[in-house]
């Protein structure tokens, strides 16, 4: 998914596969004292710092020694293509190391900007649920990020991409990567000083390692947090449309609850199996939180929303407690959702609550599609109009 300036309409090319990042946004914001002084973080002392490193730990490496890694960014070596540019595996020189190599586009400064935050961002922060940054490279007009390898790809190939014999994710799957990626949020806005707002969090930002371990990668867009009495960090509104906090794409003032509104999307994402923004979709369902909002407010429904990827091989209270977590999170007021450490709490809980399919029978009664279909079985008491009567996204 391409980056974009989420207070604006829908960018065309969202859907498309090959992504492109906009770089100027649609409402530009004017710069605040707040503003400067996040963005100071690139060349002062404001840097946040990890609880127990602040040391820079990323090697530089030259672009001949990253195009032996990729044999010369060979087709098949070619991992994704994102907003920024494309990711190649490779393996480097002399080592056994496998890497993921993101080379940026060379259009603009903005990249540049980007890849500053990135590099800094990665230096000094480090969690087991953040990705690690093994080097970089800023040769003449070229720049690349080299980062630990994940073998399993991103959340959003596992959750939305259903090839023919791809492993589906089972439920406690889905809670063990819940979980962990708000631990890696956690310690962005708890732990590391002064906060840092992610800013893009989103299934394609969330890579997976050996037995499904999430990290968060692509710290481009991070902002450090408010300091002081400050409530916010006025902005540009960059990001992702469909993960964007309705309050942040209106007034560009960004709190530590616009990462929970996105976070909240996300764990909609994982248990429905629908994406955050679906264009092949009627209008109603368009957009996953104006899909879910009346479904949400009703307990007896909570069971249409679950991905029929999962068979009905889900814990019913399980489904009803994560769904109760994810309606907190993307709630319209950002006073009303809930702090990242209590969604941690909630989800290491339901992370812990192992579901045996053996031993607890398949939901079948309540495994219909998740999109209530528009002709129900006979006798079905279900509205057809449930979700006719969403607003469009903002
Ligand atoms: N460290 C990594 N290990 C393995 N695969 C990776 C790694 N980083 C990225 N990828 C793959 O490359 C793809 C593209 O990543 P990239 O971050 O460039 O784009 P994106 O996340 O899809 O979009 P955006 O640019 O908006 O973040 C990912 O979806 C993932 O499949
Ligand atoms: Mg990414």
């Amino acid at each position: 998914m391409g980056w974009f300036p989420c207070s604006g309409q829908s960018h065309s090319k969202l859907n498309s596969k090959k992504k492109r990042k906009v770089k100027d946004p649609i409402r530009p914001i004017q710069p605040s004292p707040e503003k400067l002084k996040a963005n100071a973080a690139l060349n002062s002392q404001e840097t946040p710092k990890d609880a127990g490193s602040n040391q820079i730990a990323a090697k530089t490496f030259t672009f001949r020694e990253l195009a032996a890694a990729t044999k010369n960014f060979r087709a098949d070596c070619l991992l994704g293509e994102g907003g920024f540019g494309r990711v190649y595996k490779g393996r480097l020189e002399n080592s056994t190391q496998i890497v993921a190599i993101k080379q940026l586009d060379r259009n603009g400064l903005q990249g540049n900007r980007e890849f500053l935050v990135e590099v800094l961002m990665l230096s000094l922060l480090h969690h087991p649920n953040l990705v690690n940054l093994t080097g970089y490279c800023a040769d003449g007009d070229q720049r690349l990020l080299v980062y630990e390898y994940m073998p399993l790809g991103s959340l959003e190939d596992h959750l939305h991409d259903h090839t023919p014999g791809k492993r589906r994710l089972d439920w406690n799957t889905r809670m063990k990567i819940a979980a962990g990626s708000a631990k890696g949020l956690e310690y962005l806005h708890d732990k590391a000083s002064p906060p840092v707002i992610y800013r893009d969090l989103k299934c394609s930002n969330i890579l997976l390692g050996e037995g499904y371990h999430p990290k968060l990668s692509d710290f481009g867009l991070a902002k450090l947090g408010p300091v002081g009495d400050n409530t916010h960090v006025s902005t540009r509104v960059m990001g992702t449309y469909g993960y964007c906090a309705p309050e942040y794409a209106m007034t560009g003032q960004l709190t530590l609850k616009s990462d929970v509104y996105s976070f909240g999307v996300v764990l909609l994402e994982i248990i429905t199996g629908r994406k955050a923004v679906e264009n092949s979709k009627t209008a109603g369902e368009h957009n996953l939180v104006a899909w879910a909002r009346p479904l949400l407010k009703d307990r007896k429904k909570f069971s249409q929303m679950a991905d029929p990827m999962l068979q009905g091989q889900y814990p019913e209270r399980g489904l009803f407690q994560a769904l109760s977590v994810a309606a907190m999170c993307v709630q319209e007021q950002p006073h009303m959702r809930p702090v990242i450490a209590d969604v941690v709490t909630a989800l290491s809980y339901l992370a812990s609550q192992k579901y045996h399919p053996e031993t607890h029978p398949a939901q079948s009664s309540q495994w219909v599609p998740a999109t209530p279909p528009r002709t129900r079985r006979e006798g079905d008491k279900r509205q057809n109009g449930d979700t006719g009567s969403e607003k469009k996204p903002k």
